[in-house]
């Protein structure tokens, strides 16, 4: 058992560090405060490779691996969680199903510009009756010769209207359950897709949600991902990669909240002496680090197993990080708040930020219930 990040992860978490704190930490309150989902940054991480960590040379990626991934996402999420979503969802939601289940001419034609960051990747399964119920959606894609018609809609979108390449779920016949759900690679600008609402939120607000919608979209048939029917399978199983993304982002965020609060803790003076040296507050942290440090080990851990050839599931281990990873940055966050005392609460200070940012990480991919779901079943099957 080896605990420690090899030379190429570290490389990887210095590169994504250093690009945080040079490029994304002097306008990151700006985006929040403006709402603006700014597409040159992620070009930006695209140039650097950010984009294409897990996946091979030959598909236009680094080679690494998903550790380097998730190390990479924490990184930018302790300074800016809107991005490690936009980049989270690219990589573990549009990239790696095209990167599984993808013919050679899908990942030559998809994947490749993907990992190299020259496209934009979004994931299209939540629907405005089916989000936690997954399989209840009412898009439908109906074969028509070469193609398949797509007609519906789809809610939530991260990357929605800017993304270039989004892998989209629809019911092939919905007679079939499970079974009758599949995926296709539908590109922007195809006619008919267009957009609707886009998103107001609490928090993730520099990232983009937006409504997609399918009016007689014709899709190539040559663009179904994996075979008809094979949909709702290939849906969850990305779903088990993006969750390990969620618990990387989410490890980031109370990272990112519990560094703040270590500093002001050091020099916010009451009493005539650091508040730091005060028991309540130096408990607080303590018990913030320790959630830190247990909550890496599960994101590290189920990241780790995305990479074993041998390791058949990872559902587990990645419901597990998800969940305990985004209850952490929940309490983190709200500590950090806590330790600021009144200015926590101003927008002066980053901490109200993070705790805002942190609620979603609860919900989105799988609300923190269906980890119990996913956990309680696997113990119990
Ligand atoms: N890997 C492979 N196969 C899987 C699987 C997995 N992880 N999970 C389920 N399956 C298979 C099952 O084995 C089963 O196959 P068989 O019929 O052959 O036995 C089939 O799929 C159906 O499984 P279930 O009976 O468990 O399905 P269910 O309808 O009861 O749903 C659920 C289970 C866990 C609740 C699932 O619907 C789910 O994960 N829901 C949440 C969806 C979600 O996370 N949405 C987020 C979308 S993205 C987002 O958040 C937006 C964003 O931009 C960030």
């Amino acid at each position: 058992m080896d605990f420690k990040l090899n030379e190429m992860q570290l490389d990887i978490a210095n590169l994504a560090k250093d690009f945080a704190e040079k490029k994304l930490a002097p306008t990151v309150k700006d985006r929040d405060e403006n709402e603006v989902f700014d597409r040159a940054i992620v070009d930006e991480m695209g140039k650097l490779g950010l984009l294409g960590i897990p996946y091979e040379e030959e598909n236009g990626g680094v080679g690494a691996d998903f550790l380097s991934l998730a190390v990479a996402c924490e990184e930018v999420a302790k300074i800016d969680p809107s991005i490690a979503l936009s980049f989270e969802v690219h990589t573990m939601l549009c990239s790696w199903p095209i990167w599984k289940f993808g013919t050679p001419e899908q990942k030559k034609k998809y994947l490749v510009p993907l990992a190299q960051g020259t496209s934009l990747g979004a994931f299209g399964l939540t629907e405005p009756n089916a989000g936690t119920d997954a399989l209840n959606g009412s898009t439908t894609a109906v074969k028509d010769g070469d193609y398949y018609v797509l007609n519906g809609a789809k809610v939530f979108n991260t990357n929605g209207g800017e993304a270039e390449v989004t892998v989209v779920f629809a019911a092939t016949d919905k007679s079939k359950g499970a079974k009758g759900m599949s995926a296709f690679i539908v590109e922007k600008g195809t006619p008919g897709f267009t957009y609707g609402k886009k998103e107001v939120k609490m928090g993730i607000r520099a990232s983009v949600q937006r409504e997609l919608v399918f009016q007689d979209v014709r899709v190539p048939a040559a663009n179904m991902l994996g075979k008809e029917g094979e949909g709702f399978k290939i849906a969850m199983m990305t779903l088990d990669g993006g969750r390990v993304g969620v618990g990387a982002q989410a490890l980031g965020i109370a990272e990112g909240a519990y560094n703040e609060a270590v500093k002001y803790a050091k020099e916010r003076v009451q009493f005539g002496k650091p508040i730091a040296t005060k028991q309540a507050i130096a408990f607080m942290l303590a018990d913030m680090k320790l959630k830190i440090e247990t909550a890496r080990w599960a994101v590290y851990q189920a990241a780790w197993k995305m990479s074993q050839p041998d390791v058949k599931s990872y559902s587990m281990d990645a419901a597990i990080a998800k969940k305990y990873a985004s209850d952490v940055a929940m309490q983190v966050t709200t500590d950090a708040v806590q330790v600021f005392g009144g200015y926590g609460f101003t927008r002066e200070y980053p901490v109200e930020r993070y705790m805002r940012d942190a609620k979603i990480t609860q919900i989105y991919e799988g609300t923190n219930q269906v980890q119990q779901m996913i956990i309680s079943g696997a113990i119990l099957r």
